[in-house]
């Protein structure tokens, strides 16, 4: 609304050589009391033909169109393509046509109340917005009435800070204190009597720095399809600084378009501490005359101006053409099917990409837990002889693989403590020492009563949740009611199960699940032997 009379300064565009500046935007808003013109941006063709009649016709609301004559009111002068106002007046709102043969073009007028308390009005103003210490520069100039002008004077805050014949004009560093409401009010003379018309920046000084280029989003020409009778809106969008010009501009001497309206207030609001707008430009009932015209959505500032142009075309037969019908499918699906492999993929490896993170970052939990022991490894010891598989799997093939090859530091009881002799409260505080308690999992191991010196340790790990527990299903177990029942709560992930041969490889599964619940460790022992190395002796 506050920029529609101001672009009518800036974005007048010059198009005959008659000397004064034709009208046209279709939306102007004037303040009452002030002298104002509309004139038709003629054709070169209409121009050199003068014999056609001409015509103006005001909307009077409920009569409908009237034609304007030099007698309507004392106001209004006629002078062919000009309909001169002295000055206009909150009757004259409205929308107004001017035909010439067969050419016709509308205008609507929006007239603003005069403020009483103020020598401008708000909502009749230009906002700037000025870096600090940037030049800071006001120039009293109308484009309209530039010869029959006869003084102009500026004020800043309504009081007077000159006056001149010419155009006065303040040309600066901006400094905070110059913030304030700057007007022009130029002065002119008709027919002896004195009118006044007023221009006022509200200049807002800023911090350096704060100001962004403005930019329309979306890429140069956009294609929209349309279907010819329906209604059609187009929204652009940019990012811009509080006081840019954002507008979208459909006007053409040669086409009309009454059909296109431009929404007059803007929507705005703030991502990643940049302002957006949108405006909308609505289309209603597309005919032959919209389709392939540049309809161009501008956001300008003195310092930069950026445009992107929509394009109607006329939507094929089908609503949608089939190949792009099916070829939307197809996208989609892939899209879908391509979505859901990756998820499924990540949940499959998630223990490889686990760890791979983990020596990416070089991740290490092993630093600050003041604990000796990077695992307490328990399996069955007491009832059984001592040389069977789960023996060389507890105190051969694990402390191989996850001490030599991975660096990490186990206990095993019947390695490092005492031969034989188990002594609950030993066992207890090695197990307070380890990081993970690893339990070697198997049929014996169920069947024993020797399990119990566990429970306890077992307990505490689970219920107070100070170690994690690992379990390793050396043996296919069937009986699971067996289980203390402390065991029965852990998570099945917790649980490995030993596949023989098919786990001896260092990057099998079996090992890579184990180590991604081992805790991180930095560190890597020497020496690193031949990735898939056979691990047990063949039966
Ligand atoms: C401008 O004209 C209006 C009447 O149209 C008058 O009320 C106002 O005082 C004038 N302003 C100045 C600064 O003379
Ligand atoms: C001007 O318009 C009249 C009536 O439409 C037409 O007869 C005449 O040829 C036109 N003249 C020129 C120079 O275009
Ligand atoms: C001029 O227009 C007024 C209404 O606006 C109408 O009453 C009057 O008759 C018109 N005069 C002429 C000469 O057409
Ligand atoms: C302004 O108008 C006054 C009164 O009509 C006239 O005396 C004066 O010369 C004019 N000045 C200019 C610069 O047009
Ligand atoms: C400038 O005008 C605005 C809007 O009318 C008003 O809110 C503000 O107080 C004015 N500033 C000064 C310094 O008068
Ligand atoms: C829109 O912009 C293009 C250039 O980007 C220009 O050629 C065309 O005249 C403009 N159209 C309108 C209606 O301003």
């Amino acid at each position: 609304m506050y920029y529609e009379l101001f672009l009518t300064f800036f974005i007048l565009v010059i198009k005959s050589i008659s000397e004064q500046i034709c009208s046209s935007r279709s939306h102007i808003n004037v303040v009452e009391g002030e002298p104002f013109y509309l004139k038709y941006c003629s054709t070169s063709l209409s121009q050199k033909n003068k014999t056609h009649p001409t015509r103006w016709f005001k909307n009077n609301g409920l009569y409908g169109w009237v034609e304007l004559n030099t007698s309507s009111s004392p106001r209004i002068t006629l002078h062919d393509d000009i309909l001169e106002f002295w000055p206009v007046e909150l009757d004259d709102q409205g929308s107004y046509i001017f035909q010439v043969g067969h050419d016709t073009r509308e205008w609507t007028l929006n007239v603003i109340k005069r403020n009483k308390h103020s020598c401008f009005n708000e909502e009749h103003v230009l906002n700037k917005r000025i870096e600090v210490h940037k030049s800071l520069q006001i120039t009293c100039d109308n484009t309209l009435y530039a010869k029959q002008i006869n003084r102009t004077s500026l004020y800043k805050n309504c009081e007077k800070i000159s006056q001149s014949n010419k155009n006065p004009s303040i040309q600066k560093n901006a400094e905070f204190r110059d913030e304030g409401n700057y007007s022009c009010v130029f002065f002119l003379y008709h027919n002896g009597k004195l009118y006044n018309i007023t221009k006022t920046f509200i200049i807002t000084v800023v911090p350096e720095h704060s100001k962004v280029i403005p930019a329309v989003l979306g890429p140069e020409f956009s294609y929209v399809e349309v279907q010819l009778g329906k209604d059609v809106e187009l929204i652009c969008s940019a990012l811009l600084n509080e006081d840019d010009t954002f507008y979208w501009n459909f006007h053409d001497d040669n086409v009309l378009h009454p059909n296109v309206h431009e929404e007059q207030s803007m929507r705005t609001w703030i991502s990643e501490g940049k302002r957006h707008a949108s405006k909308t430009l609505r289309i209603e009932k597309v005919t032959e005359n919209n389709l392939n015209f540049l309809y161009n959505c501008t956001v300008t500032n003195p310092e930069a101006t950026d445009t992107r142009s929509f394009i109607l075309i006329r939507k094929g037969m089908t609503d949608i053409p089939g190949h792009m019908f099916t070829g939307g499918i197809v996208m989609a699906v892939v899209l879908s099917v391509a979505v859901v492999c990756s998820v499924i993929l990540c949940i499959i490896y998630k223990v490889d990409v686990a760890l791979f993170y983990r020596r990416l970052v070089k991740r290490d939990e092993t630093l600050t837990d003041g604990k000796t022991y990077d695992a307490f490894v328990s399996y069955l010891r007491v009832c059984h002889p001592e040389h069977g598989e789960e023996y060389t799997f507890a105190v051969e093939t694990l402390p191989k693989v996850l001490e030599k090859h991975f660096g990490y530091k186990l206990c095993i009881f019947e390695r490092d403590v005492v031969p034989g002799g188990a002594v609950v409260e030993e066992i207890h505080s090695l197990i307070q020492k380890s990081r993970r308690l690893i339990i070697i999992l198997s049929e014996t191991f169920m069947s024993n009563e020797a399990r119990f010196e566990l429970e306890s340790g077992l307990h505490e790990a689970l219920v107070e949740r100070k170690i994690k527990v690992i379990l390793i299903e050396f043996m296919p177990v069937r009986n699971f009611t067996l289980l203390p029942q402390s065991l029965k709560l852990l998570k099945s992930h917790r649980v490995l199960k030993w596949k023989a041969q098919e786990s001896l490889p260092y990057n099998s599964r079996f090992w890579k699940n184990l180590l991604y619940l081992m805790p991180a460790k930095a560190t890597k022992p020497s020496g690193i032997e031949l990735e898939v190395m056979p691990i047990l002796p063949t039966p």
